[in-house]
């Protein structure tokens, strides 16, 4: 099955970002995410539009935004021009879901719905065909540095099931409190993609670490 390592930037030296792309190009890592706060829907604030055009300018990775924000539908169009390549939006902000990602995918972009740990997985039944990836957050969203929620392994289970029945190549990515310990666990429960924050940037060696947890 497809793996993926997507190192998050929310938990990177802002200070020092030119060096911290620098790493991940030279890296493992095929995606590179980049989480998007409101401090509404998620009570927190990080960074936006201006960071991320930058941040392409730098790279070749894949930008997977993670929009943690109400009404995205208004800024999907600037996220496409900052230079988003894949967004996530969140099943608990869109009271028009199906319309949302037809507008994502309109800008030729991967669609992916984010779902909070509270979510069923059920609530994904009529849209699973529709899109790219689930995001499924196996912590609270709003922080980096959070321990992984245990019961997200049961609903990556559930999903992987409903992927499979249905005959979809929809991909599973897991963000939040991913370690070196659980890497391995979380991969065989039958997810894709690692988001990885803390245990990339604030390990002695990032790089190794992409590598770790892609080979655990
Ligand atoms: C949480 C974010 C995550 C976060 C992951 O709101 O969506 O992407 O940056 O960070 P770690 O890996 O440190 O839990
Ligand atoms: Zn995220």
């Amino acid at each position: 099955m497809k793996r993926i390592i997507a190192p998050s930037f929310l938990a990177s030296n802002f200070l020092q970002l030119n060096r911290e792309i620098e790493m991940v190009n030279a890296s493992a890592a095929e995606w590179l995410h980049l989480d998007v706060m409101d401090g509404r829907f998620v009570p927190n604030i990080s960074f936006g539009i201006p960071v991320i055009e930058q941040i392409r300018k730098a790279t070749n990775k894949v930008c997977d935004v993670h929009l943690m924000i109400v009404e995205p539908d208004k800024y999907i169009e600037a996220f496409h021009d900052a230079g988003a390549d894949n967004i996530s939006i969140h099943i608990e902000a869109c009271p028009h879901l199906h319309r949302s990602i037809q507008l994502i995918h309109s800008f030729g972009m991967k669609a992916g719905v984010a779902v909070n740990p509270h979510t069923p997985i059920n609530f994904l039944q009529d849209i699973i065909q529709d899109i790219d990836f689930v995001n499924l957050m196996s912590v609270n969203p709003g922080f980096g540095g959070q321990s992984f929620i245990e019961h997200t392994l049961i609903k990556i289970k559930e999903l992987r099931k409903m992927i499979e029945d249905k005959d979809l190549n929809t991909l599973i990515e897991i963000d939040g409190g991913v370690t070196q310990e659980n890497a391995k666990i979380i991969f065989d429960a039958g997810a894709n993609i690692l988001v990885a924050g803390s245990s990339v940037f604030k390990a002695e060696n990032p790089k190794q670490a992409i590598v770790d947890l892609l080979e655990c």
